[in-house]
């Protein structure tokens, strides 16, 4: 009697493998311009784009120019621009004053965004350190950063930035209760359609070194910003910091940094089912790219690769100082 066998090997996942026809019909993931923001510096004055020496490739750009930014991402797919102010030291105070200032560099430039290229999203970034003589993302009084006069900080912050035409408000303060009081001032004062992404889970990290050149807070930030920033071992308070930011009227959340923290972001997505965003962030961005200047890796080959990888873990979208290359990249197949 013969023996029955199982077929040797019991599956042959390398069919669906064999040819870019097949390989493309298993494709599981895609990835897409209109999955990208773009985060750019903008500083004062004229003349040429500035280099971010640890950000190789990446630059700090005069308002016109963050101008030319915005409609080359509008023609390359790209939905919105996040914009980050390199602020001229003698700006930087203790009370911060400058960041609700209606005339500031950021509200500038989204002004000037809206009026030549309405139709890109314009993204902003609200936390007192490019404007804080302490570089910390609050007031600091007594040694200690305050929590509640600095939401009052940073609902001024949002109003300003709403008023000048602000599509996305992008708190990335970490203070508590700073998303209630920005929606309820925002529905107020007639911006309800404004919308917010929440930093709801950033982590207090050693990625954002570069960031903090480029924005000229590295030599101003005193100490560390662990009383506000999440613990990296924390995954269940990351949780439950990204469901008290919904619950006070986000409309939209983000993980931060994103590459070592790809299991928060399944977590965001598979547990509370809310849009998803993740900040590829300068020190991911300096890894990759001064590994392939040295030679050590295929460049573009590790970019396409990164963001797949937060697309399959789950985000909706992803804030990426690559942004334009991806696309540009995707564009030309
Ligand atoms: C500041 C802010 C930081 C980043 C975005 N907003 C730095 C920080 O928290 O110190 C980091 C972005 C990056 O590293 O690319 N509120």
């Amino acid at each position: 009697m013969p023996a029955s066998y199982a077929p040797f090997p019991l599956s042959r996942p390398r069919r669906m493998r064999q040819s870019p026809a097949l390989r493309a019909l298993s494709g599981e993931t895609r990835l897409s311009a209109s999955d990208l923001i773009w985060p750019v510096f903008v500083r004062e004055g004229d003349g040429p784009d500035q280099d971010v020496p640890s950000m190789p490739g990446v630059v700090r750009r005069s308002v016109p120019r963050v101008v030319e930014a915005a409609a080359e991402a509008a023609e390359l797919g790209i939905p919105a621009i996040c914009l980050f102010p390199y602020v001229d030291p003698a700006l930087k105070t203790e009370d911060c004053a400058e960041a609700w200032n209606p005339e500031n560099t950021v509200n500038r430039t989204i002004r000037a965004i809206k009026a030549q290229v309405p139709d890109i999203a314009v993204m902003t970034d609200v936390a007192l350190d490019p404007y804080n003589i302490n570089g910390h993302d609050g007031l600091v009084r007594g040694g200690e950063v305050v929590n509640d006069p600095s939401v009052e900080c940073l609902v001024k912050m949002t109003l300003a930035q709403a008023e000048a035409g602000a599509d996305i408000i992008g708190p990335s303060d970490m203070m508590d209760g700073r998303i209630g009081a920005m929606r309820g001032a925002l529905e107020a004062g007639g911006h309800q359609n404004v919308t917010i992404l929440s930093y709801a889970a950033k982590f207090a990290s050693a990625y954002y070194g570069p960031f903090r050149d480029a924005v000229g807070a590295s030599g101003a930030l005193t100490g560390d910003k662990k009383t506000y920033q999440i613990d990296p071992a924390n995954g269940d308070e990351a949780i439950r910091c990204v469901q008290r930011d919904l619950a006070e009227g986000a409309d939209m959340v983000m993980v931060k940094p994103g590459m070592p923290y790809l299991d928060i972001i399944r977590r965001v997505k598979a547990e509370l089912a809310v849009p998803t965003y993740a900040y590829q962030v300068s020190g991911e961005y300096a890894m990759i790219e001064g590994a392939a200047r040295n030679g050590w890796v295929d460049g573009d080959a590790v970019m396409m690769e990164s963001l797949m990888s937060f697309r399959r873990a789950g985000c909706d979208g992803v804030l990426s100082y690559f942004a334009p290359r991806v696309a540009a990249r995707l564009r030309a197949g």
